[in-house]
């Protein structure tokens, strides 16, 4: 049995669906860890492997937290000049809709989880189901920008309906993504088009990255109470 054990239901699941994720993994694949609990999850689960059995994986991380995690068990890490194209990517989701359309970010690694995972042969996002909505948007969007554009791309996101917030950490300062920027966290709306949306905030200046992932998912392992529903497009 793992090390890693979880308590409550809502770990439990997010196990659950990491230890499916863990069925894809293949000796000599090169992967993309992804970021937040249940990617974390998994990360150590594929870290045991490497650790105690001897699996030989090659690994780039969406975050700073998940390569110190992976070194941890003794992952190797590469980077993009060293090979251009993952073989696989796992990492969670804020929200799941039809088609596989994503919500990410909420824990501000979205930048370089879209890098990951549009490198990507396969990415698969493991989830509970209470990630799975019908429209994106209850979950506020994400919005990684230049700290000098902030006002501005706030008041153009205002424009499109949002209600945008900085994000802060817990003691008030505001939050740095590992680039160096600041998060905005859209809320107010649910987002009824969008790609119509993607297009508007890839346009925005000062904008860096958006949590909306679309077309990128290959498959959604879903985490039910009795179950793990392979979700596919
Ligand atoms: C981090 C992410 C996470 O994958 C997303 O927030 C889901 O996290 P969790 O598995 O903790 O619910 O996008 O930027």
């Amino acid at each position: 049995m793992s090390e890693f054990a979880t308590r409550g239901s809502h770990l439990d699941l997010k196990l659950h669906a990491a230890q499916r994720a863990m069925e894809l993994v293949e000796p000599g694949m090169t992967l993309g860890l992804g970021s937040g609990s249940t990617a974390t999850i998994w990360i150590r689960l594929l870290g045991e492997q490497v650790r105690d059995h001897g699996l030989r994986i090659r690994a780039i991380a969406s975050s700073e937290d998940s390569e110190r995690l992976g070194k941890s068990y003794g992952i190797p890490f590469i980077n993009f000049e060293e090979c251009r194209s993952l073989d696989l990517t796992i990492d969670g989701a804020d929200e799941v809709a039809p088609k596989l359309m994503l919500i990410k970010g909420g824990g501000g690694k979205l930048l370089r989880e879209k890098i990951v995972a549009s490198a990507s042969k396969r990415f698969v996002v493991v989830a509970d189901e209470s990630k799975q909505v019908q429209k994106l948007g209850r979950f506020p969007l994400p919005v990684e920008v230049i700290p000098m554009a902030a006002p501005l791309v706030d008041g153009a996101l205002r424009e499109l309906g949002f209600t945008p917030a900085v994000r802060v950490n817990q003691d008030g300062s505001k939050y740095i993504t590992d680039q160096g920027n600041f998060i905005l966290d859209c809320s107010g709306m649910l987002i009824e088009d969008p790609y119509a949306m993607a297009r508007e905030l890839d346009s925005m200046v000062g904008v860096v990255e958006h949590g909306l992932f679309l077309d990128m998912a290959s498959m959604a392992l879903i985490a039910m109470e009795h179950e793990v529903v392979e979700r596919t497009t």
